[in-house]
Order: C-alpha cells, then structure tokens, then sequence
C-alpha cells in the first residue's frame, strides 16, 4: 500500500501541495462537523486558497457520524454534486471524521483521493495516520471498513486550542504508548514535559508513520501500537471513561505484567504510574469486577476465548506482542490498580 505524506508545515503546506499539478481541477469536498464548522473551517478557508471553492458536507459530532446511514448521506450528496472521480474529499475533524471520510473516499467511484486535516490530538498523532478506515456497524465498532492510505495528513497544531484538557490528555495518552514501544527519549521527556510541544506531536506521527510503513495492514509489528489497549478497552467499557484515559489505565497494567513476565525494570513501571496519579484519578477495581471485565478482555480482537493475549515491553522502546497472560495475571494486574 502506498504511504501518503505527512505535511508537517501545517495549512500552508497543504496550499502549497494543492498547486501542484496532480490537484489542478479537482473538485475538494470538505467534510465536518458543527465544532470544526465553526472553529477550524475559518482558517482552513483562510490559509488554503485552493479551497476557496470547496463545497462542505456536514455530519453528526464524534461517533454518532461513523454510520452507514451518514455514509450513504455523503455519497448521494457527492452524486448530486457531480464528484467526479478526480474529486478529493478533505476530513477536517477528529478520528470520528477521519475514519468515515477515508471509507467513504475509498469506496466512492471505486476510490477517490481523500486528505485527513486532522483538528484533534488524537486524530493528528493517531487516527489520521495509517490508512485504516471504518465506520461502526451492526454494533460493533469499526466493523467495516477498509485500508485506505490518505493521499496527505496535514499537521496544523493550532487547531488545538480549542480542545478540552480531557481530550488534549486522551491524545497524550495515545503519545505515550507510542513513544514507550519505539522511542524511550521521547517517552521520558512526554512524561517529564508539563507541556506539549508541536515537535513532540510531530515526533509521534513520524514513529506512527514508519510503523505503519513497516506492517500497513496489522499483521505483525503494527499490533505493537496496541500496546496498553487489552486492558484499555475492558476497561473503556466497563468504566465508561473515554479512549485515551481508558488507555492509560490499561498500560499501567501492562507495564506491571511487563516488570512480572517480561523483565522490565520496576523504575519503569514506578515513574509511570507516578505520572499517572498526576495526570488523572485512577479507577480502582474490586475481584468482582475484575472477574466482569475478563471476558471482555478475551473478546478482545488479539485475544482468543483461551488466553488472553497483549503486548508487553522487555524495556521502554522493546515490546514483545502476543503474550498469552492467564486469567489469574489478568486479576493480579487489575487489582494492582
Ligand atoms: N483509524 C485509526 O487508525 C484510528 C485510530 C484511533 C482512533 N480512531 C477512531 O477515532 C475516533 C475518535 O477520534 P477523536 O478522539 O479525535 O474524537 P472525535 O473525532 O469523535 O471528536 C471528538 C469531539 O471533538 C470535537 N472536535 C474536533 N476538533 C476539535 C477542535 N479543534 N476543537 C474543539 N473540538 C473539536 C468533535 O466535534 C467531537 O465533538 C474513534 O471513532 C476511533 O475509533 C481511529
Ligand atoms: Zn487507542
């Protein structure tokens, strides 16, 4: 699968891209919501003169856009719009945004180009990033969907100012887990910064970038990205907290199996989940909820209804994947919590 490019520039890179010839009589569809309506489109419009034209389709905040009702909305709105199959659909919005644009992208005329400008923190060092694309169905999330390399991804990092402390913290989280199977500098100086930095959001999308050039459709190297997520996801839906905090909770226990079966040093595992305690207030489980979420846990797509398998680190930036862990290292991790 051929990887698309990153414009680390921001917006006027992105102008500068849409000049060049293989963009010359495109017609650009943007595709939003009512928040990057109203707080990313003005400078979108703004910076990039080459959508000065554009038409817009709106779709549900978060979640609720990645059906196959609102895709078959965007569709027919595309047909009676005329797209042809030059016409280049550009998600501005988060991962939610991102992931119902690629699809629909991909599967519009056999495949039309689509540009992700991601506007969240997790969409611009994650989502946005490595061609996967869905949209939930039949209950399941991201049931369908299908590998569909952005032609760019456009970093622009003052889109996040407006963001909420809770989302600006999900994306850390997601920064973390990344940095902690590739990169151990930059792992320690994300959890020692009070701050972010635009080169820290572009540290992270570079690791995302080669892993995923690595291994495009997840069959091997890529699942170390999931590091923190057996856990994370048990724990995002028994708890209801949101993805990324969920993730962080979730690498705390796996850091902790990590030290049990894996070697890694306990200062490791001590400054992380100091870091933690800082950032956020931790869930803390009972043996009978543990014993709930267990079987989410095998649910769980890297999992089998045996064992429960995760990815575990021998040391920050060296991650092992598919590590069968018993149900009774499942119970022990949790109430370490
Ligand atoms: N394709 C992938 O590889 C991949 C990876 C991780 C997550 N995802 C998907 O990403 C989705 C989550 O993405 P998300 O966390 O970005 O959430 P989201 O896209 O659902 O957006 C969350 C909220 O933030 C708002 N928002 C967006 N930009 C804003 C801005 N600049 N200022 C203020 N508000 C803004 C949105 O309108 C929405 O209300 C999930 O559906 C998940 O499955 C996909
Ligand atoms: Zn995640």
């Amino acid at each position: 699968m051929k990887q698309g490019r990153i414009l680390y520039g921001g917006l006027r890179s992105l102008d500068r891209l849409l000049h060049k010839d293989e963009w010359q009589g495109a017609k650009f569809v943007v595709l939003l919501d009512e928040n990057t309506f109203e707080l990313c489109l003005p400078r979108l419009v703004a910076e990039v003169e080459a959508l000065q034209e554009a038409s817009f389709i709106e779709v549900p905040v978060g979640e609720e856009c990645k059906s196959l009702e609102v895709a078959s909305q965007v569709w027919q709105t595309l047909i009676d719009d005329g797209a042809d199959r030059q016409a280049v659909v550009v998600n501005l919005g988060g991962g939610s945004v991102c992931d119902l644009g690629g699809w629909v992208a991909a599967n519009y005329k056999r495949g039309i180009r689509h540009i992700n400008v991601p506007t969240t923190l997790l969409a611009m060092v994650d989502a946005a990033i490595g061609g996967k694309t869905a949209i939930d169905f039949g209950g399941v999330k991201n049931s369908v969907g299908a590998f569909c390399t952005a032609a760019a991804v456009v970093l622009e990092p003052s889109f996040l100012q407006t963001l909420s402390a809770e989302q600006l913290l999900c994306g850390r989280m997601e920064m973390v887990k990344t940095a902690a199977v590739a990169d151990p500098a930059l792992y320690a100086d994300l959890i020692a910064s009070p701050t972010l930095s635009p080169e820290h959001i572009k540290q992270v999308a570079r690791i995302k970038a080669a892993v995923v050039k690595a291994d495009p459709f997840d069959l091997a190297a890529r699942k170390i990205l999931n590091f923190g997520h057996t856990f994370g996801h048990a724990i995002e839906m028994h708890s209801r907290l949101p993805h990324g905090l969920a993730v962080g909770v979730g690498m705390k226990a796996a850091l902790y199996l990590s030290m049990r079966k894996a070697g890694l040093d306990e200062g490791v595992y001590d400054a992380y989940a100091r870091w933690l305690g800082s950032t956020m207030s931790l869930p803390r489980y009972t043996l009978r909820e543990v014993e709930k979420m267990l079987p989410l846990m095998h649910h769980d797509k890297k999992s089998t209804s045996d064992e429960v398998r995760c990815v575990l680190l021998r040391s920050l930036g060296e991650a092992v994947i598919d590590v069968a862990v018993s149900d009774h290292e499942v119970r022990d991790a949790m109430l370490h919590l």
